[in-house]
């Protein structure tokens, strides 16, 4: 796919060979990115969160409403049932690396309903323009395991599309072709449902089975991160 003129990926804003735990210096420089468009409308990039040196490390989506405010990944609802499905799996939600697929929030207004901004799912191109972050920061954390979570994530992590139902849960290669393939140190991916997705299904029956499964797939996850 041809890169448009405002899309020229982030490669370039990029700082050359950040060092082991050297998250701050990409955090720092990626305020100036102007890899896609989506910069325009966003309040502030939202780089990541969590331990410059995690063993695991969780890829969302794209930074929601809450997160574009307040410059931090996972602030907002989906946040929360992240945090709450670490803690039922055992794992230590301070000690977990959190990032996002894409760093700037993709958003519609709607001024008809008082200035709401509705979350806009990413399009492939914009994971692809701004992969070169993603890379560069695992490079820099050196997580022993990459958590997708959802679709986007999946995209962005293995580099292809990816149904979640068929792979979630498992403990996958890093695939030889796809993006992290030149990554040291990250030995497994583990693919798993966007929290967001379960807050559609609050107070439904669903709800326990599909925080159940998230739980699990992030205890797999947790025990692959400590060579288990
Ligand atoms: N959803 C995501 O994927 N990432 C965030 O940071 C918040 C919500
Ligand atoms: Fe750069 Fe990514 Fe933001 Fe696009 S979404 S401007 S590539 S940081």
């Amino acid at each position: 796919m041809p890169r448009s003129p405002d899309r020229p990926g982030a490669g370039r804003w990029v700082p050359d060979g950040a060092e082991r735990g050297d998250v701050d210096a990409l955090a720092q420089a990626a305020h100036a990115c102007r890899g896609c468009e989506l910069w325009r409308d966003a309040t502030q990039v939202v780089f990541s969160a969590g331990p410059p040196d995690a063993d695991l490390a969780l890829v969302g989506e794209q930074p929601g409403d809450r997160e574009d405010r307040e410059g931090e990944p996972f602030v907002g609802p989906a946040g929360r049932v992240l945090a709450d499905a670490l803690d039922a799996a055992g794992v230590d939600a301070e000690a977990v690396y959190l990032t996002n697929a894409v760093k700037h929030f993709r958003h519609v207004e709607r001024p008809e309903r008082g200035k709401r901004r509705l979350h806009k799912t990413p399009d492939v191109a914009h994971v692809r323009a701004c992969l070169p972050w993603l890379e560069a920061e695992l490079a820099a954390v050196r997580p022993r395991v990459v958590v997708a979570l959802g679709s986007t994530a999946a995209r962005a992590v293995l580099g292809a599309p990816t149904r979640i139902g068929e792979v979630r849960g498992q403990v996958l290669d890093v695939p030889e072709d796809g993006p992290l393939a030149a990554v040291p140190a990250v030995a497994s991916v583990v693919v798993t449902t966007h929290p967001s997705s379960l807050l559609r299904l609050r107070d439904r029956s669903g709800w326990d089975d599909a925080f159940a499964a998230l739980v699990a797939d992030l205890g797999t996850a947790a025990r692959a991160a400590r060579g288990a």
